[in-house]
């Protein structure tokens, strides 16, 4: 499987000057390195506000896009103030939405209720969905770190349930992604081992196995201060199918390393 590396910008960088040199920065090192990364999808995710202008940018590239979030309250249009949504983003040429990052469970108090219906949205218009989940500190140290997970993936068997059967697997197979970000391993420095790692990817894939089995092929990628000096060990699980990183995403130079990491 090829890996996938995501860059996740979140609220950063603050100035559009800033986000037109990290674009140039990442497509001078992705076209100047390109034979190094030829066995990797490559995408990052501005803020909503930098879409477009990314998007000019990237356009010719082999660079794809994604969003940090999408509506729940409409797939298409409507009078829903702040909301940008599935449609907006496919006419955007915008094919992913990263879904249920923790910093969004955190501060916007989203819930598998509204998770399932940003993804039902995605879906509808073609989107593809990087949903994420992940333990807390204290989970983790409860040894409840499968127990969250499992109730956090419940949303994928409801999403499948409600997909429209003909087009559920086309879907699934292509548009669907799982990020696993321990939420004490975010931003933080302090990563899980490997071992860790590759034992709770093999959770995620069995339990989506036993919703579908054409979810044994989901890419299922690494989350939680992923640097260019970690990415190598990463890299060497098979289970690990690629990572989503925040920090070490708004440099080019590092972005770059950790996709050539993934591209051996
Ligand atoms: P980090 O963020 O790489 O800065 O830890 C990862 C994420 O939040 O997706």
């Amino acid at each position: 499987m090829k890996s996938w590396v995501i860059g996740n910008w979140k609220l950063n960088p603050a100035s559009l000057n800033e986000v037109q040199a990290l674009v140039d920065d990442l497509v001078d090192g992705v076209n100047t390195q390109s034979s190094a990364l030829e066995a990797c999808h490559i995408m990052v995710a501005p803020s909503l506000l930098h879409l477009a202008k990314v998007d000019a940018t990237l356009r010719s590239t082999r660079i794809k896009l994604a969003c940090q979030d999408v509506s729940a309250l409409s797939a298409t249009s409507g009078a829903y103030t702040g909301d940008v949504s599935a449609e907006q983003l496919q006419d955007l040429g915008v094919q992913w939405a990263i879904i249920g990052h923790s910093e969004r469970r955190q501060y916007f108090n989203e819930q598998n209720a509204i998770l399932l219906k940003k993804m039902l949205n995605c879906a509808s218009q073609g989107v593809g969905v990087i949903l994420c989940i992940g333990e807390s500190e204290a989970d983790f140290e409860a040894g409840s770190t499968t127990q969250v997970l499992g109730e956090q993936l419940t949303v994928v068997a409801d999403f499948l349930q409600q997909l429209d059967a003909v087009e559920a697997d086309d879907y699934i197979a292509h548009k669907l992604m799982i990020a696993y970000e321990p939420v004490w391993a975010i931003g933080t420095g302090k990563v899980p081992s490997v071992e860790e790692v590759t034992t709770v990817h093999q959770f995620i894939r069995e339990r989506l196995q036993s919703f579908n089995s054409t979810l044994a092929a989901t890419p299922i990628i690494y989350g939680g201060s992923v640097k260019p000096d970690n990415a190598q060990d990463f890299a060497a699980s098979e289970q690990i199918n690629g990572v989503l990183v925040g920090g070490a995403a708004l440099k080019a130079d590092s972005f770059i390393d950790i996709a050539k990491a993934f591209s051996k």
